[in-house]
């Protein structure tokens, strides 16, 4: 075996010899590679594609995704759940989430359910205007630069306009120029912004493409010399909004049957991660905890979305919560979040992807902005789940059960093995791993010796 990362000519392969390559230089037996899909990376046809989705099989197979990356190797999976209860503008709707951590959708699920107990969410959302950005430097004359790419603007926006024809015969396109002074450490430059409504795409491939084909303008307006041509994630004009006010009652529990007391350890907990930027990242990380799954199981860019939702939060110098709760005049739960949303239900992953079809099927929606306020409203679901559960029993009481069942799949349990160990996991307040594989050894010991 020889250890290398030096792979030449990897990516012109078939996807086995690939497999087989990566085994010689890993030491990782071929057989440990076949097992990366459930298709042996055999190629499926169109229409066993077809007979596969009719069956039910909706699966990205390894043929796709060498289509869709470069070096494709296998395809990666993770649990893909439902989250229940959601109200959104008095529609029912059924979330499908992919996620690994074993409490996100059950939490959801009952935050979605006190959320309908004041008639669930409400929201709204921008229309779907991206930034494009375009770099200048070397310009000789900043402010008649702008002058000039002001005055073009309207030929600027129908040269942008060309380079997407079917974004722009759905209403969108480009719809605005903006110019922009820095001063940075190697000077001052001038930035161009491209305002690009991406209708229901994404809009990344749209508005990086538009941005190169003004470049050369750019450059005879300003004198100055074009560098970077990319749109930006911190796309703070297309955001989403949902809102929700839910009765201080329905909080009540046995344990604590004044439900503004929770209502108000709520409210707390906004105070503490709206104040303390160290508090607000973890605060922020359990809204994208469902507004990631979401993206995922729809085939959307995630890390775009956590871009722009991060560099959103620091908006006003300090990074805080993205969130509002506030206590209303009756003393019920009021509880807001507005974010940034850059997400398509057409073109990328979202196609290509049989996975994210079916979820998007599940979804039932009709646009990019309709899917943005699904996925804000889940985030803000989240978010009511985690502060709930910090501000009463705390956060580990719920995990450790479904944790505990990772561990016992973790230590090799099966079938009932699974809840049995985990149980007795849980009822020795001992959830590790290697009291779980003790636990299976007796009991695979116990199952031979009946043999
Ligand atoms: C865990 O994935 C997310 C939480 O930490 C979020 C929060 O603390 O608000 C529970």
């Amino acid at each position: 075996m020889i250890r290398t990362s030096r792979l030449p000519g990897f990516y012109q392969k078939t996807v086995q010899e690939r497999r087989r390559l990566i085994a010689d230089v890993t030491g990782l037996s071929s057989e440990q590679l076949e097992s990366l899909d459930t298709r042996n990376g055999k190629t499926v046809s169109l229409a066993g594609k077809l007979r596969a989705a009719l069956n039910g099989e909706a699966a990205l197979t390894v043929d796709v995704a060498d289509y869709m990356i470069e070096n494709a190797i296998g395809v990666f999976g993770l649990p893909l759940g439902v989250a229940a209860n959601f109200i959104i503008n008095e529609r029912p709707v059924l979330v499908p989430m992919v996620v690994e951590e074993p409490s996100v959708v059950a939490a959801v699920s009952f935050a979605a359910k006190l959320a309908s107990e004041g008639g669930g969410f409400r929201t709204s959302s921008t229309e779907p205007v991206m930034i494009g950005q375009i770099q200048v430097l070397d310009v000789p004359n900043i402010e008649a630069a702008t002058e000039a790419i002001l005055a073009a603007r309207a030929d600027l926006i129908a040269k942008a306009d060309m380079t997407s024809p079917s974004i722009v015969r759905r209403g969108g396109g480009a719809k605005g120029i903006e110019v922009r002074r820095l001063d940075t450490a190697v000077g001052p430059m001038l930035i161009v912004h491209l305002l690009f409504d991406a209708r229901d795409a994404m809009g990344a491939n749209a508005i990086n493409t538009a941005c190169e084909v003004l470049a050369a303008d750019i450059e005879c307006l300003s004198g100055g010399r074009v560098n970077l041509r990319i749109l930006s994630n911190l796309n703070d004009r297309r955001r989403a909004r949902a809102e929700v006010i839910i009765p201080a009652s329905a909080f009540a529990t046995s344990n604590i049957p004044d439900g503004r007391t929770v209502v108000r350890g709520i409210v707390e907990a906004q105070a503490f991660a709206h104040a303390d930027p160290y508090r607000a990242a973890t605060h922020n990380k359990g809204i994208l905890n469902g507004v990631d799954a979401v993206a995922i199981a729809t085939g959307n860019d995630w890390r775009a979305i956590e871009a722009g939702a991060h560099a959103y939060a620091a908006r006003d110098g300090q990074y805080r919560a993205l969130t509002d709760w506030h206590e209303t005049e009756d003393g019920d739960l009021f509880g807001a979040l507005e974010m940034p949303l850059a997400v398509g239900t057409v073109g990328g992953a979202t196609k290509s992807n049989p996975v994210a079809q079916v979820c998007m099927g599940i979804l039932d929606v009709q646009s990019s902005r309709e899917l943005a306020e699904i996925m804000v409203s889940v985030g803000l679901a989240q978010n009511l789940a985690a502060l709930r559960a910090l501000a009463t029993e705390g956060i580990q009481n719920g995990h450790m059960a479904l944790h505990a069942r990772q561990i016992a799949l973790a230590a090799g349990a099966t079938g009932d093995m699974v809840d049995r160990i985990s149980t007795q996991l849980i009822s020795e307040k001992n959830i590790r791993l290697e009291r779980a594989q003790e636990l299976v050894d007796q009991m695979l010991w116990s199952m031979a010796d009946r043999l």
